[in-house]
């Protein structure tokens, strides 16, 4: 891929700054001070990939966005410019001018006529069947949000009204505070729409929730009726210990049913839950844990993941041992016993603080009335990474959530009442809070819990779930996706798989080659994808097909949902029209929408507003073809996308140089060809100390025992010295290359304060 300099325009892409475009004097929003103030900004970095070059349909090599036509400014009577297209079906994609969104090398401008039509019977069948009744719709919902929301929102049970303005927004930073608001004054439980209201439709004997533990001979299964009754019980013991509405409660627990249970208990009465995802290390949890104060936290004993036990308890153990030093010490520490991972005796206990969950909860009566909501009351806190050491916790509310996270579930999946719907999702991210929970039980689905590890015992693990429980929706990540497809189709074919209808994918670009593994061998072809492109900030899908409607084409996330406006924009934050390459950013608001970083609104704004003000920035860059379609081309900020998990290359670094040994270091991503992209980090060591292979593990150690497992850099390479502009500035770009070997396309090195820095750092490449 080759990369356009524009030597003006900097998106910094190290440690700790905010985004920051200082070619923009103009702006006095540009005056807004950075996440950090100690942050370097880059002096002659490159922009960044998504501002690339493409081709046109004739090969040629076409420039930059910069030279785009101008954009005109928009009016709301040319808000479906991006969508009308497809009232005509589309081009071939033999000529799509975009390589961007294209990973592991692939080039799709060499695919032919790479257009997937959905079949005649399944269209047939789809809540949306055609482009033209998309756009009926879409129409609608941008023309009207509050009718269309409106009516979409009298389908859930309020127990009050909201009031006579359906929602309320100001998204621009120059007119004021940015806020965001739904259906305020409206009164509702989440909870009580999940289980009661479907319970009352008749819904009480249907499966809520399959469980399939880590051995396959280990599963269960609760119905509406089960999971309302454990939910109550567990609702009534947190308000026994003094949980109360609007106090948070801190989740780390593993794919058991006790999650989406707990976190539906919380919602029942009003308290705000914060999962973290069990893979999180002590020192994660303990961040989080002073973040938010919770009343009370909830964990399990052990998990097994694959023929690994990992003691979650000692983690937590040591996370209230380091919260309590902050001066935050939490009472009570309800934990499950996992029975099938470790028993009672052997798990490390402190009296008084400590309280088996199968002691107490089962004592509670199994009703339990709801605590009423606002719409815009807290429903729970997530952090995600930014780009910034310190995690975001995004807030999301109550009754936009609710509505938007249905919605999206119901048509990017074309929801039957009879379909069996499996996420791949742990639920200490995003896509389990709205995808694994919410969303499907809003809709009364059946839905699939999985403890285990997607390749144990065998990589076929998957698909004899699928046949199990007759899976008919299944939705996973491209690595998942690339990691099975490398172990071979034999794994695939061994099963019948015949129950699959609609296959969905997230958390990073799907490259055609895996997307077509997918489609051609886990589908049999007969099963539309879903690649769908949200955030833990959007609360729920913005681009995704709608399966039915749209022909497809592998790696594009296709077209907005319904109320959503995507824009792209150049690096002066103006919209570019038609075929172009830019900055993803959303105009308007949609129900879903966080609407704060908690205990932190000026870093919302600073993060997601200022950047294009006017717009929600999303940190991601975008393409979008001559018939409309939009390719994510990854994150243009700070943080890295490995295996579909969001980690700040800052975290990263902070986390390297809290070792005694490391002087300095800096992340950057390199592309992987499972995981999509690898953590690569430059590290100087101290002066005195030499590289071991001893050193180098424990500099991975350090960042496993900081962060997590998952945020484990891949490679660590040492550096003498950092490649620094005169200002001190380190210089990624040069890092980026280097990592990935791009050795003749290092580009200008003459403004580094010593370029022979460079060539030590080449000669210590395999080192
Ligand atoms: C990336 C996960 C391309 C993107 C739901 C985004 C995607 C980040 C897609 C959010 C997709 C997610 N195609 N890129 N279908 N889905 N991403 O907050 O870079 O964990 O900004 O939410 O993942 O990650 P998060």
């Amino acid at each position: 891929m080759i990369c356009s300099s524009s030597p003006k325009f900097v998106l910094p892409s190290g440690g700790g700054r905010g985004l920051r475009v200082p070619s923009l004097p103009d702006r006095e929003i540009w005056s807004a001070p950075p996440e950090e103030e100690e942050g370097e900004e880059e002096e002659g970095e490159e922009k960044i990939s998504v501002m690339a070059s493409s081709y046109d349909s004739d090969g040629s090599l076409r420039g930059p966005s910069s030279s785009y036509p101008p954009s005109k400014k928009l009016t709301t009577s040319n808000y479906l410019r991006h969508v009308e297209s497809m009232a005509k079906v589309p081009s071939g994609a033999g000529s799509i001018p975009h390589l961007n969104a294209v990973i592991l090398g692939e080039s799709l401008a060499s695919e032919e006529n790479d257009l997937i039509f959905p079949n005649v019977e399944f269209s047939g069948q789809a809540l949306v069947s055609s482009p033209q009744k998309y756009l009926e719709m879409y129409k609608r919902s941008i023309e009207d949000p509050a009718g269309f929301w409106s009516d979409i929102a009298s389908e859930f049970y309020w127990k009050e009204k909201w009031s006579k303005e359906v929602y309320y927004q100001n998204l621009d930073v120059r007119e004021g505070p940015v806020k965001i608001e739904w259906f305020k004054g409206g009164v509702t439980n989440i909870c009580y729409n999940c289980l009661d209201r479907n319970v009352e439709a008749g819904l009480g004997e249907k499966i809520a929730l399959y469980w399939e533990g880590n051995e396959p001979e280990f599963d269960g299964k609760l119905t509406y009726n089960n999971l309302l009754h454990k939910v109550c019980q567990l609702a009534n013991y947190l308000k026994d210990v003094g949980v109360k509405k609007g106090d948070a409660v801190v989740v780390y627990l593993p794919m058991l049913m006790e999650l989406p249970m707990t976190m539906l208990a919380c919602a029942r009465i009003g308290a705000v839950h914060s999962v973290v995802f069990a893979g999180f290390s002590a020192e994660s949890l303990a961040q989080r844990i002073v973040d938010c104060k919770p009343k009370v936290v909830i964990t399990c004993n052990a998990v097994k993941r694959g023929p690994k036990v990992i003691n979650l308890k000692e983690i937590v153990d040591a996370a209230l041992v380091d919260s309590a030093k902050e001066g935050i010490s939490v009472d009570t520490c309800l934990t499950y016993e996992n029975p099938t991972a470790m028993k009672r005796e052997n798990t490390t206990w402190k009296e008084g603080r400590d309280i088996w969950w199968q002691d107490v909860v089962p004592r509670y009566p199994t009703n339990c009335d709801v605590e009423w909501a606002d719409a815009e009351d807290p429903l729970f806190l997530l952090y995600t990474s930014g780009s910034t050491g310190k995690p975001k916790g995004v807030l999301h509310t109550t009754g936009g959530y609710m509505v938007y996270t249905a919605t999206t579930f119901k048509y990017a999946f074309d929801y039957k009442p009879s379909d069996v719907y499996w996420c791949t999702a742990d639920c200490g991210w995003i896509t389990g809070h709205s995808y694994v929970s919410y969303g499907p039980l809003l809709n009364g689905a059946t839905v699939i819990i999985f403890e285990g590890a997607p390749n144990y015992p065998d990589s076929g693990r998957c698909w004899d779930i699928v046949d199990k429980y007759k899976v008919s929706i299944f939705y996973t990540a491209p690595t998942l996706v690339r990691s099975l497809m490398r172990d071979g189709d034999g794994y695939v074919s061994k099963y019948s798989r015949k129950s699959l209808r609609v296959l969905g994918s997230v958390g990073e670009p799907i490259n055609p080659s895996a997307w077509r593994w997918f489609f051609n061998v886990v589908g049999d072809s007969r099963c539309p994808i879903s690649d769908t492109w949200w955030q833990t900030e959007t609360g729920g899908f913005m681009i995704s097909p709608l399966p039915g409607a749209w022909p497809q084409k592998p790696g594009s996330a296709t077209f907005p949902f319904f109320g959503v406006q995507p824009v792209i924009v150049d690096e002066k934050g103006q919209e570019i029209e038609g075929e172009c390459s830019g900055y993803l950013c959303v105009k308007s608001s949609w129900p879903g929408a966080f609407r704060t970083l908690y205990g932190d609104h000026e870093r919302y704004e600073t993060t997601y507003f200022k950047p294009f003000p006017g717009y929600y920035f999303s940190g991601d860059g975008c393409s979008r073809d001559k018939d409309g379609y939009h390719w994510l081309t990854g994150r243009v900020d700070d943080v890295i996308n490995v295996s579909g998990h969001r980690i700040g290359t800052a975290e990263v670094e902070s986390a390297l140089v809290s070792h005694p040994h490391c002087a300095e270091a800096a992340v950057v991503g390199v592309e992987h060809e499972v995981k999509g992209q690898g953590i690569y980090a430059f590290v100087t060591l101290v002066e005195g100390v030499d590289y071991s292979e001893e050193l180098r593990r424990n500099l991975i150690l350090t960042v496993r025992k900081q962060i997590g497992a998952f945020a484990a850099p891949d490679n660590i390479h040492w550096a003498p010295g950092l490649p620094k502009t005169r200002s001190g500035k380190i210089m990624r770009r040069i890092l980026r290359k280097i990592a990935s070997r791009q050795l003749d396309e290092l580009g200008d090195t003459s403004t580094l304060a010593d370029p022979s820095v460079v060539d030590q750092l080449i000669a210590l490449a395999g080192v």
